[in-house]
């Protein structure tokens, strides 16, 4: 019987500096898509798999996120007393269990592979998921709940993977493809941000994985890769070959890059239209302004 994945780790050490000056006094993943924070979509995504253990990766300045997570019983009794319950309903939603959340430091910004090995020690030996906030998908059933049924059959270690231009590859992880099955495809070599025309495809890896622990032992060595960091990508390529094999698989749904202004602005625009207390007046106003672009050319 394979280990049920119950663990996430999501790393959120980094300065966020693309958006600064917001992200001077406040954590990018605190930022606001609609009307959450960029966190919280990780995290529901995250429970939709069945994850019951989360596990942050942080650094200096990151503590609005553990006073997002704690419970606010002034705030909830405000409510209450006040019959707003849709509001309270919305903010216990925000409360993480005693004991299910826990914050580990990043000390030194040396990358991704170096942020997960800080965990370590709240993994021990069984398969986990890491999230990347960063990467926000939109789609019907949680990105990581498909990959967690995927791995259900497969075990060994899964990423997820979408096409991208052949020239976006080198800001991506990279997938050399053994066995192409659709959705799932069986890996014989990963790349951590390839030259466009050195990339063995376009398949690119997406901020969502299914790990072996086996992963972790890797990480110890702490081998610098692309760019002088300790590389996620480098750490899964070593489990090629091995006992249970590395796959990618392309997850149904779409990714934005909130990492980006763009892809942050269009994470918005395609959130609120998928809300119907948003839809209407938001689909107006665009297609006036849309109107009035053409007009004016
Ligand atoms: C990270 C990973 C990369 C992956 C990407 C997905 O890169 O290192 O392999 O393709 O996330 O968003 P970053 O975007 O942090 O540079």
């Amino acid at each position: 019987m394979r280990k049920k994945v119950t663990k996430a780790i999501f790393p959120v050490a980094g300065l966020g500096t693309r958006f600064l000056p917001a992200t001077k006094a406040i954590p990018k993943e605190i930022m606001t898509l609609v009307d959450q924070p960029l966190i919280q979509y990780a995290i529901d995504e995250a429970r939709e798999a069945g994850i019951k253990e989360f596990i942050f990766v942080t650094s200096r300045g990151k503590s609005a996120l553990e006073d997002y997570f704690d419970n606010n019983p002034i705030l909830e009794q405000t409510l209450r007393k006040s019959n707003k319950m849709d509001l309270l309903r919305t903010l216990r939603r925000t409360n993480m269990e005693s004991g299910a959340i826990a914050y580990i430091r990043q000390h030194k910004a040396l990358g991704l592979g170096h942020a997960v090995w800080c965990a370590r020690h709240l993994i021990a030996n069984e398969p986990f998921a890491v999230i990347l906030p960063d990467d926000v998908i939109a789609s019907e059933e949680a990105c990581l709940k498909q990959m967690v049924d995927a791995y259900a059959e497969t075990g060994g270690s899964m990423v997820a993977a979408m096409e991208v231009p052949q020239a976006k590859t080198s800001s991506y992880g990279v997938l050399d493809v053994k066995e192409d099955m659709g959705a799932l495809v069986s890996v014989k070599g990963m790349v951590e941000k390839p030259k466009a025309e050195e990339a063995p495809s376009n398949l690119a890896v997406i901020g969502r994985y299914i790990l072996s622990p086996s992963v972790l032992r890797t990480l110890n060595k702490k081998e610098e890769g692309a760019g002088g960091e300790i590389q996620l990508t480098d750490a899964i390529a070593k489990e090629i070959g091995g006992e249970n094999g590395v796959y990618g698989y392309r997850f149904r749904g779409k990714r934005f890059d909130c990492g980006s202004k763009a892809g942050f602005l269009q994470a918005t625009v395609a959130f609120a239209m998928e809300r119907e207390d948003l839809r209407d007046e938001l689909g107006e106003f665009l297609r006036d302004m849309m109107a009035a672009e053409q007009a004016a050319q």
